[in-house]
């Protein structure tokens, strides 16, 4: 596969159908889109979990419209190649109007490619209004962090074969509706395999094991950047924080013991003006 065209929503069937993992990750600054993009990712999520790993909010609820599009068109200026989905916050999706009026305006105003919206049958006919209006939608079921207090907190979901069942049916409902892939996020590994397979629409896992067509990690999870408690579903393959950390610790050691700036850092007149000035204080 070639790694340098803009990756599109039918591309994302393409690699379903050929047996490529579709790879995906959040970001939701202009630096960390660049890194994303560079690392060769599919498609970035600018997810509101901004809220809690970027802004420090207890949990994704207080997260706003303006809050996505702020960081999205951050993201949109970064990164080239990958799918850019902008996440539809609580409350911005309760009926079809407001549905449709709030992605136009990520969709306009950021300049992302797609939206996502957590739920399943419930929101159908939400998924279904919005991609009437020209957006393509990325289904997200399991567990739904905007819906954790009424799903008893952020645990596993289909571990039963009755809760399977509605996880199953809520991923068909979405496809029905017109929804080109579906997130599935912290449910039982055979449930996500049987949805992959029913589905034509590629699924992307997060804490839903291996067999879904692909997988997204929040990016503060996986480079190491997280301060409080991490999904176990998450693997770290980095320690930025601490790198950032040892760094910031060198950088305020030297300027305390006045080894920075160093002379290469720094500018000087030349000394015909710096006569020039220090006459004016003789
Ligand atoms: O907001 C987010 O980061 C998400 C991912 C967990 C899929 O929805």
């Amino acid at each position: 596969m070639s790694i340098s065209k803009k990756v599109t929503v039918p591309k994302l069937k393409k690699m379903k159908e050929r047996g490529e993992k579709i790879v995906m990750v959040t970001a939701y600054d202009y630096p960390s889109a660049i890194i994303a993009d560079r690392a060769g990712v599919d498609i970035i999520l600018v997810g509101d979990s901004v809220g809690v790993v970027e802004l420090g909010y207890e949990n994704t609820i207080p997260v706003t419209i303006d809050d996505v599009i702020h960081h999205a068109k951050a993201v949109v200026r970064g990164a080239k190649r990958p799918l850019i989905v902008g996440d539809m916050p609580f409350g911005t999706y309760l009926n079809p109007e407001q549905a449709v009026f709030n992605a136009c305006r990520i969709i306009k105003e950021s300049g992302v490619d797609t939206v996502k919206l957590e739920g399943g049958r419930e929101v159908a006919h939400i998924v279904k209004a919005i991609v009437r209006a020209g957006i393509p939608v990325l289904g997200h079921i399991g567990l739904t962090p905007q819906r954790a207090t009424m799903l008893g907190g952020y645990k596993v979901q289909g571990v039963d074969a009755e809760s399977a069942m509605d996880i199953i049916e809520d991923a068909k409902s979405l496809e029905e509706a017109g929804a080109y892939g579906v997130v599935l996020e912290f449910t039982a590994a055979e449930v996500a395999k049987v949805i992959t397979e029913e589905l034509k629409i590629p699924t992307i896992g997060i804490g839903s094991g291996p067999y879904c067509d692909g997988q997204v990690l929040v990016l503060h999870d996986l480079v190491g950047m997280t301060f409080g408690i991490e999904p176990h579903f998450a693997k770290r393959y980095a320690e930025v924080a601490q790198v950032m950390l040892n760094a910031i610790k060198q950088f305020a050691n030297e300027v305390r013991d006045g080894k920075f700036p160093e002379e290469k850092h720094t500018i000087h007149m030349k000394y015909d003006e710096y006569k020039k000035l220090t006459s004016k204080f003789e």
